[in-house]
């Protein structure tokens, strides 16, 4: 089992998944099984960032990834300071940078940041002199989903290689979406996006997966189906004709995943809405879904990522 003291993440940021390779990835998922076992313990604190402190700055609404990210900093024993920035009150750029530069001189270790723009959180990076966790940029990338998808998977299925996984409905705004293609293609699975035309990247095919926009057909053969939320909040104007419609041909029910693998499983980023991209008693589903489950990885990948980034360049802040 890795450790903390024996895995090198060559990283100074984890600012998205494209670019890590698959020792990278799988050494980040071998860290986060130890702190899965910490987390089933009754004393689930330990000391290894005492004395560091992680700022959590949350640009966008958030409610699984910004407690998680807390939970995991308060776990390994880090001063966590949490900061939601209401959307209206940002100026895009010159504040962000100016937010970025008072942090800064604040000495964090860690900065853990969201934000409604694509490429904000690598800007942040440039001008900051401390370790930076995307957490989740516009439509661009969600590193930290897409791990806790895999170790999910791979604790499930016992590997990701040769599995055949559908990501399923709003694609074209989900930074969840992009983050896993990357780590899905990466360590060998096969890929399959699902979703209307209007909800596609139209480079979609150029990402290295087969696309469907029908349900069934799509889904035959699946081990993992994804499911995603209609990200309104990132639309201008109306990408699906009503609701009711959308759950009739996209909306993932017992009889849609009958054309996967009869032991096929379920997964959703969260937040889910009920009815409109998933059927509500298949959601909750023990057999069939794995949404809890992804909640309890989140916290052990999230204590795995601030570990490796915050002991590699613990001396040289300012750098
Ligand atoms: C996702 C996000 O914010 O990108 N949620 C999450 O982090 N668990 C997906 C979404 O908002 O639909």
């Amino acid at each position: 089992m890795t450790t903390a003291s024996s895995y090198v993440f060559p990283h100074r940021h984890l600012l998205g998944i494209e670019g890590l390779s698959p020792s990278e990835i799988t050494g980040l998922l071998d860290l986060s099984e130890t702190y899965v076992e910490q987390n089933r313990q009754v004393d689930k604190k330990q000391s290894l960032l005492r004395g560091r402190t992680q700022i959590n700055l949350f640009f966008e609404s958030s409610t699984r990834t910004r407690t998680s990210f807390e939970l995991a900093g308060k776990r390994l024993g880090a001063d966590v300071i949490n900061m939601s920035v209401a959307v209206s009150a940002i100026k895009k750029g010159e504040t962000l940078i100016d937010t970025a530069m008072t942090l800064n001189a604040m000495h964090p270790d860690v900065l853990v940041v969201r934000h409604p723009d694509s490429g904000a959180v690598n800007l942040l990076a440039q001008k900051v002199g401390c370790a930076v966790i995307n957490a989740g940029d516009g439509c661009h990338e969600h590193p930290t989903q897409a791990l806790l998808d895999a170790l999910t998977i791979r604790r499930r299925k016992g590997r990701i290689a040769r599995l055949t996984v559908a990501i399923c409905g709003d694609i074209l705004h989900s930074r969840v979406a992009r983050s896993n293609i990357h780590l899905l293609n990466a360590m060998g699975a096969r890929v399959r996006l699902i979703a209307p035309p209007t909800l596609l990247p139209d480079s979609a095919e150029r990402l290295g997966v087969e696309v469907f926009h029908d349900m069934r057909k799509g889904l035959e053969d699946c081990d993992i189906v994804m499911m995603l939320r209609l990200q309104t909040e990132r639309m201008q104007g109306s990408f699906v004709p009503s609701v009711r419609e959308y759950f009739h041909f996209y909306g993932l029910d017992a009889d849609k995943l009958s054309a996967a693998k009869p032991d096929a499983l379920v997964m959703h980023p969260g937040p889910m809405n009920r009815g409109v991209e998933i059927d509500s008693e298949l959601a909750d589903d023990i057999d069939r879904s794995l949404i809890r489950e992804q909640v309890e990885m989140g916290v052990a990948v999230r204590m795995a990522c601030l570990d490796i980034l915050t002991q590699q360049f613990a001396n040289t802040v300012g750098g």
